[in-house]
């Protein structure tokens, strides 16, 4: 029986792991050995075929999953130079994400584990973001400060020991990344619209004022976006309806800094509360070229250690879902062939 090969496992400190991820519109596999280093990194990516329809089309994302998720880890495989045989776990996200959209992955992990007759490893996608960070990282341990900013999730977190996190503060409504989505729509900006509207808010200037909720407050440490995108909404409207032109990339601009800027002071009072001088970083909008500046330079200043994963590893990857894979691996968290997917799992 295949749940037998649980009775005398070995786990290794340098372990080769397979990881596959497919919770929303990449199918994304990736070979990580020990945790940390990156032996392969494969992605593909359904994104151009939900523009036309303004987000995700999760039927059509679950498509693209079945036909790309062998070829990914195929060729994920092959760039590592490792055999199905010389892998000794297979790591698969099972939430949160689309129903769908997981489901190809799990199915694929299982039959993949099957075959191989290695453990198969269950990874939250949410934690995944988290140990992106250890990726390329020997010296990043915890305790430190993750912040976590997704499309998915928006949150302040205590990283205490590799499986054991504290919530200092998460978003009370949208997540951020949800937020720069919805905004890019009242800007009449393509999806995926976080990186449309970095792009935009490079040409334009803060000019237009709008609310940083509970910034500076050093009680609480939540945060809440649905205002700020009310803010931008009846700003545009306003002015629409009054006929008078506004400048999309100042609104842009301007939402940029008041999303963000609130990211950056919750972080850092996070980091003075637990008396740390480690912050990590994960999460899609990480990937956002005013984030990672605002955040170098307040840690920079109070000589805090930062850690942001390069921006391949901020959006979704397989990569962290390996080295979030072997934290589970070594403490021998694994599942059987029973394995479902989740659309959603607790932070
Ligand atoms: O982590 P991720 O790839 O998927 C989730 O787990 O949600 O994050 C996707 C989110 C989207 O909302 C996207 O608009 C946002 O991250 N994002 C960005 C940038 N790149 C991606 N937001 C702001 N600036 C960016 N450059
Ligand atoms: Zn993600």
């Amino acid at each position: 029986m295949y749940s037998d090969i649980y009775k005398n496992i070995k786990i290794k400190e340098n372990a080769t792991i397979l990881a596959i991820e497919s919770s929303c519109d990449e199918t994304a596999a990736s070979v990580v050995r020990g945790g940390r280093e990156i032996l392969s990194n494969e992605i593909m990516s359904s994104c151009s075929e939900h523009v036309r329809f303004g987000g995700v089309v999760p039927e059509i994302a679950s498509r693209a999953h079945t036909a790309a998720v062998s070829l990914v880890t195929d060729a994920a495989l092959k760039k590592a130079g490792v055999t199905l045989k010389e892998l000794d776990a297979i790591a698969v996200t099972y939430g949160a994400g689309l129903l769908g959209a997981l489901l190809v992955g799990v199915s694929y992990a299982k039959a993949l584990a099957y075959a191989a007759n290695i453990p198969l490893v269950p990874v939250s996608h949410i934690r995944g973001h988290i140990a992106a960070c250890y990726l390329n990282n020997p010296d990043l341990e915890p305790p430190f400060i993750s912040l976590l900013a997704s499309g998915g999730h928006t949150a302040v977190m205590f990283v205490k020991s590799y499986t054991e996190f504290e919530i200092i503060g998460q978003t009370l409504d949208d997540a951020v990344g949800e937020a720069f989505d919805k905004v890019a729509r009242v800007l009449h900006l393509e999806y995926p619209g976080g990186p449309n509207i970095e792009r935009l808010a490079k040409t334009g200037v803060p000019s237009v004022e709008l609310p940083r909720m509970f910034k500076g407050d050093k009680h609480n440490f939540n945060f809440t976006y649905s205002g700020l995108k009310t803010a931008v909404i009846n700003y545009t409207h306003g002015r629409e309806q009054a006929g008078e032109p506004y400048s999309a990339a100042d609104v842009a601009c301007s939402f940029q800094c008041a999303a963000l800027d609130v990211l950056v002071g919750k972080t850092i009072l996070a980091a003075k509360l637990k008396n740390v001088q480690t912050v990590a970083a994960g999460g899609g909008v990480v990937a956002n070229g005013y984030l990672r500046e605002k955040l170098e330079k307040a840690c920079k200043t109070r000589k805090i250690k930062l850690y942001l994963p390069p921006k391949p590893l901020c959006t979704d990857n397989a990569a962290m879902i390996g080295a979030e894979g072997y934290i589970q691996y070594t403490k021998c968290n694994f599942a059987g062939l029973d394995l479902n997917a989740q659309a959603s799992v607790e932070l």
